[in-house]
């Protein structure tokens, strides 16, 4: 018995002490991100009940504790100082009679709506839903009064129960409305967005829904975010409302588009007209899913999250202990573009302190210099240029192996459309719907700068500070190790390679 209390609470200190930043301390293996974040062990979906409290981010997401596809759907859990370090704790809600513990948010209750407050400590209220086949999808209430650290879940739920009618009836983001003090929870119902309100975090009452002819209704929408957010450089700001859903045709499966509006505490309305409007999305690769952001992110900084990786193969990528990991946390900032607001976003600044060993090859004419050489063999690192496309009508690079394994990503200055091309980037038989090219419009211009983030399994680019964001994973068999330039007429200003540690 005695060695069973040893044993097991050896595997607890492993399980609750481990840092990742992605993953020091964790056994590494192939495909294992160096720096994003990835559960100890299992699969991984949606980031969950982000929100950031006495000096830690707290992250949940969705875990199976048992397996390494989805099932059993639990709360995993782990928190940062810094957005950059991680460190695992053990499972926060795990699967009960009401149902399997589908995505959801968490707030501080400050002013102790809810009463469960003991003592100076402020509540933590995470909202997730339940999920029970053959019943169907309610919306449920947990509390921590000790940081986050032990969960209880409320003694009445669920707070909104299952609805006839609404088989999909998930994910509810909760936030506070102080105007007329009150909870707002932005909840995906089918395809649209249903908006509840309540005052103490348990009773709630329908407000609207917004959605229909608006954006892409390819498929069911998931995991909506809304919140305000003064656009850069003017004081009055905007609603942004972010739902998740998968898209047919270029880059399909899983993606975040967005919506700009006004909310007044019971409606969404949407700038962009409902008929013909395309939707805007967040980011163009193939694995950038479930978006949502920090709830309080201090400084008034507007921080997400996304799944890495996509429903149409998700439950197949080639890793072995653990599958799937989260983008890189990025900040997201509204800019007004001729009268429309467009968001962006880009790796949150904290990054930069993973930054080590930089090389520097500051101007390099693409013609006469093509191969970059001798890329950080570990595989982790960022590639920053600025270009001018001076006359070309394409350029870009491939990032390759000695296996010739490839991810190739290329401006076409002609339609104005950046791709990545990961057919031939490693390991792609997996599933059918791995391979592909991706394709993002940009904004023509006559300099652009890239900023290129390369992981073990993932390759991520933005442009221009974040206008176009592109994410995709790629399983190469070794890690890519040169660059190789190609198009005439480009000037390619302030390359840097720059070692990730
Ligand atoms: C989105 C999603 C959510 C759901 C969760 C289940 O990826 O389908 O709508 O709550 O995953 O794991």
């Amino acid at each position: 018995m005695k060695n069973i209390i040893l044993f097991l609470s050896l595997i607890c200190c492993v399980a609750c002490s481990n840092e990742n930043r992605g993953n020091t301390a964790i056994p590494d293996e192939p495909f294992r991100p160096a720096y994003h974040f990835s559960p100890p062990q299992n699969w991984c979906n949606d980031p969950n009940g982000m929100v950031w409290y006495a000096g830690e981010y707290h992250l949940f997401y969705q875990y199976n504790p048992q397996g390494t596809k989805w099932g059993n759907m639990s709360w995993g859990h782990a928190v940062s100082q810094d957005l950059v370090r991680w460190k695992h704790l053990p499972v926060a809600l795990l699967p009960d009679n009401l149902g399997d513990i589908f995505s959801g948010s968490a707030v501080v209750d400050e002013n102790n709506t809810a009463g469960f407050q003991k003592g100076s400590e402020k509540t933590l209220l995470a909202f997730y839903t339940y999920n029970k086949d053959g019943v169907g999808q309610s919306q449920a209430l947990a509390y921590s009064t000790d940081k986050g650290r032990n969960w209880t879940k409320y003694a009445q739920n669920p707070v909104i129960s299952v609805q006839n009618g609404k088989p999909d009836f998930r994910d509810p983001k909760v936030f506070w409305y102080a105007p007329e003090n009150k909870w707002v929870m932005a909840l995906a119902v089918g395809q649209a967005i249903e908006f509840y309100s309540s005052k103490n975090a348990k009773d709630w009452i329908f407000e609207s829904s917004f959605g229909n002819g608006y954006g892409c209704h390819d498929a069911v929408w998931e995991c909506p975010d809304l919140f305000y957010i003064p656009p850069v450089g003017e004081t009055k700001g905007a609603w942004v409302l972010l739902v998740n859903n998968s898209r047919n045709g270029d880059n399909s499966g899983s993606a975040t588009q967005y919506f700009v509006g006004n909310f007044d505490g019971k409606n969404f309305i949407c700038q962009q007209p409902a008929e013909n409007a395309p939707a805007l999305w967040l980011d163009y690769g193939k694995d950038h899913y479930a978006m949502v952001t920090w709830s309080n992110a201090p400084d008034n900084r507007r921080i997400g999250l996304a799944w890495m990786s996509n429903w149409e193969y998700a439950n197949d990528t080639p890793t072995k202990n653990f599958r799937s990991a989260m983008s890189l946390p990025r900040e997201l900032t509204l800019e007004n573009e001729n009268g429309t607001y467009l968001l962006k976003n880009y790796p949150v600044k904290e990054l930069e302190n993973l930054r080590g060993e930089t090389s520097d090859f500051s101007t390099v004419k693409i013609a006469e210099n093509r191969v970059i050489k001798n890329l950080p063999p570990s595989g982790v690192y960022e590639i920053l240029l600025d270009f001018e496309k001076q006359n070309a009508q394409s350029f870009g690079f491939l990032l390759k192996n000695s296996k010739d394994e490839k991810i190739t990503l290329m401006f076409d200055f002609e339609q104005n459309r950046f791709t990545a091309d990961r057919t031939k980037s490693g390991i792609v038989d997996f599933h059918e719907r791995f391979p592909a090219v991706t394709v993002a419009p940009f904004t023509a211009k006559n300099a652009y700068q890239l900023r290129v983030l390369v992981d073990r399994c993932s390759v991520e680019a933005f442009l221009n500070g974040g206008e176009v964001a592109m994410t995709n994973l790629v399983f190469s068999n070794e890690p890519y190790s040169e660059i190789e330039f190609f198009g005439d007429n480009v000037k390619v200003n302030n390359l840097k390679i720059i070692k990730i540690q």
